[in-house]
């Protein structure tokens, strides 16, 4: 079991990774992962480019196998699955890509046939299924349209019903919404929410984007250089990351130290970790004429409050001293000191 997670019981889980190592040759592109995946939960897993995001997906559906550890999905090591149990398996994980991976010459409706057929179910079964997927992903009016004809949200919804044509308990997507415009990943993400809540299905994402992991997602992993460097449920990540990488990938971009009167910045946030609001009050009260309030906001992940407060400290008055008396009602307050 990870270091990073609380016990979960057994019987949720559906996706175990176990000490797994990945090798290309020399080059390690996971180490030591051990990661659990929940029956119907929305994981996501974040990292910059070359963490191994790809890596680890690709274990998932057994398109490769671990140089070392196991994967087990439903409690069952998967690479010991051959013959009937290996198709049942290939059936049960389906996945979704940034480039949507359609066949250009097919239309809408052939493209999500495609898995019906190679599955060998019969043409009348067949029609029906497409007709039901389509209109689960709102392309029932573009079952005749090629993938040329079509945007690239509208491209993602073909790729999502030809995952899903075959009932999959698992979807796997592996930065579906990279290649999409704000409005069609907003747009594809309440369709894999809604696809997720609707179908009890399992979803397991990998992204760069972090509003990706804010809407969608209930935990998140961080993968830094093929390791697991910090996980857990989002609000609490997003609200507070620990590890140096989490901060980099989910903080706004750096503001300078000192301001041009020659204070300086303080940074704060908080967290709803008790159902608390953040105190103010308290807050005035104790740092006094020395600080005044430069920028704040404010955002609600899974229904908790997530906030941030940049300070200006008057250059009169020690940095120092400020953030030690920000520290004092930390608790009281429910503050963070984002520099601690
Ligand atoms: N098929 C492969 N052969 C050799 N090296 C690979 C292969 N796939 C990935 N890698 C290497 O493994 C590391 C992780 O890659 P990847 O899983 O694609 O990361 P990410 O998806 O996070 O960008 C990188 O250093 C990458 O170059
Ligand atoms: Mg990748």
């Amino acid at each position: 079991m990870s270091r990073f997670e609380p016990h979960i019981e057994d019987q949720t889980l559906q996706l175990q990774l176990r000490g797994v190592q990945k090798r290309y040759g020399r080059v390690a592109a996971l180490e030591e992962v051990d990661l659990q995946v929940r029956q119907g939960e929305v994981f996501g897993i974040i990292g910059r480019s070359g963490a191994g995001k790809s890596s680890l997906l690709r274990l998932l559906n057994r398109l490769e196998a671990p140089s070392e550890g196991q994967v087990l999905v439903d409690g069952e090591d998967i690479a010991g699955l051959q013959g009937v149990q290996l198709r049942a398996f290939r059936r049960k994980v389906a996945m979704i890509f940034q480039h949507f991976n359609l066949l250009s010459s097919a239309t809408v409706a052939e493209n999500v046939e495609l898995p019906l057929r190679m599955a060998g179910i019969a043409k009348a079964q067949r029609r029906q299924r497409v007709v039901e997927l389509l209109e689960l992903v709102g392309l029932a009016d573009r079952a005749g349209a090629y993938p040329a004809q079509l945007s690239g949200g509208q491209k993602q919804r073909v790729g999502i019903a030809r995952a899903l044509v075959l009932q999959p308990q698992i979807l796997l997507c592996d930065e579906a919404t990279s290649a999409l415009d704000p409005q069609s990943t907003q747009a594809i993400l309440t369709l894999l929410r809604d696809i997720n809540r609707r179908l009890g299905l399992t979803i397991v994402l990998i992204t760069h984007e972090m509003e990706v992991i804010r809407d969608l997602c209930d935990r998140v992993a961080v993968l830094e250089h093929g390791r697991i460097v910090e996980s857990g449920e989002v609000w609490r990540v997003f609200g507070a990351p620990r590890h140096a990488v989490s901060q980099l990938l989910l903080s706004p971009p750096a503001q300078p130290e000192t301001a041009a009167c020659g204070g300086r910045y303080l940074d704060l946030h908080f967290t709803g970790d008790n159902g608390l609001e953040p105190d103010l009050a308290a807050l005035a009260q104790v740092l006094g004429a020395d600080v005044r309030l430069h920028q704040g906001s404010i955002e609600r992940i899974q229904g908790r409050a997530l906030g941030r407060l940049r300070l200006l400290v008057s250059p009169k008055a020690s940095a120092e001293d400020v953030m030690r008396r920000a520290a004092s009602i930390a608790d009281r307050a429910n503050w963070h000191n984002a520099l601690e």
